[in-house]
């Protein structure tokens, strides 16, 4: 089942420019130059029920922009949009009960407060009967493990403790789609994989359907299987995250780590490119389906090998790629 239809979507947003210092503040009041800005450029994509799709590109792509159009915080300038049968620009209560928007940039829950209270808050909101608030509440608590720090202030608490109870805070009302917008944005490597491992929980278990942005290649290399990829408003690849790595990395590394005396470079250049060298620990470059013959041949050479290790290239040298191309 088809969730999200987008077709031909564009946001132009419009915009002032005034020239420096005071004599341009003064020209500014009396004459203004118009200009524009196309932030995403006729996209059209569909994703199905259930889905984690990863939404990837450099700053200023037009990902949050493409959010904020699905969940009816903007009116696209032209194409349409549906989400769940609804057109999100026309703000339908049904149709906010459904979806939540997480942004990691930005916070739901009250500083000065308890998680507690906004929870409380969004339970008016989006007219949770108790039973059902309690239960989800419960449930959600064990998910994000938050149950210990739900009293205490929300600015008391960790960048990845305020993430969590973000997280709970939207989807109290249990939400069918998920748009999050960097979730990750700013957490140490442990926290970010926390978070992660809710998210791809969640989606498990609820089978909900998530777009999720995230400039860290580990978000999307552990939760997406597909990326829609944007660069200057235009989509230029959606399509499985593997297809794409093996499209513009037919490359895996080998690496070697050697004990003994350890290994000339001579000695190493035969079983491929060399990547980096070291006389202890090296890289080679193999062909993707001629990396375990390889592997196997060093293992069975003269060489003191210690260790191999059979890698992916990685994922962002894979993005820059695209976008060179
Ligand atoms: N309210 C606005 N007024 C004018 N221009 C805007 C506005 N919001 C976004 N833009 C422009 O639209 C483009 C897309 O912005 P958007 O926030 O969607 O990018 P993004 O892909 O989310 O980037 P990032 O990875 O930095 O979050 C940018 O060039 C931005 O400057
Ligand atoms: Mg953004």
């Amino acid at each position: 089942m088809v969730d999200i239809e987008a077709k031909n979507l564009s946001r132009t947003f419009e915009y002032y420019r005034k020239q420096r210092g005071l004599s341009g503040w003064l020209k500014f009041l009396f004459y203004r130059e118009k200009l524009h800005a196309e932030a995403v450029k006729d996209i059209s994509f569909s994703i199905d029920s259930g889905e984690l799709v990863g939404f990837l590109g450099p700053n200023g792509a037009g990902k949050t922009t493409t959010l904020k159009m699905l969940s009816g915080i903007l009116h696209p300038t032209s194409g349409q949009v549906k989400v769940l049968g609804h057109i999100p620009a026309q703000r339908e209560k049904e149709y906010q009960k459904k979806f939540a928007l997480i942004m990691g940039q930005k916070n739901q829950l009250v500083q000065d407060l308890p998680a507690m209270e906004t929870f409380i808050v969004n339970k008016e909101i989006y007219e949770i009967p108790d039973q059902e608030f309690e239960e989800n509440l419960d449930e959600l608590a064990n998910i994000f493990d938050i149950h210990n720090i739900l009293d205490i202030q929300v600015r008391k608490l960790s960048l990845g403790q305020r993430m969590r109870c973000e997280l709970v805070a939207a989807l109290l009302h249990k939400p069918k789609i998920l748009f999050l917008d960097e979730p990750t944005i700013g957490l140490d490597v442990v926290a970010q994989k926390n978070i992660r491992d809710f998210i791809k929980k969640y989606n498990q278990e609820k089978k909900t359907t998530i777009i999720l942005t995230s400039h860290y290649m580990e978000d999307i290399r552990e939760l997406c299987q597909r990326v829609i990829i944007i660069n200057l408003g235009k989509i230029i690849y959606d399509g499985k995250l593997d297809d794409l790595i093996r499209k513009y990395a037919p490359y895996k590394l080998l690496k070697v780590i050697f004990n003994g005396n350890g290994v000339k470079l001579e000695e190493v250049e035969k079983f491929g490119e060399i990547d980096e060298f070291h006389p202890y620990a090296c890289t080679i470059k193999t062909k993707r389906n001629e990396a375990k013959d390889t592997a196997i041949a060093l293992l069975s050479s003269d060489l003191p090998v210690d260790d191999i290790i059979i890698d992916e290239v990685d994922v962002n040298d894979v993005i820059r790629q695209v976008f060179n191309s």
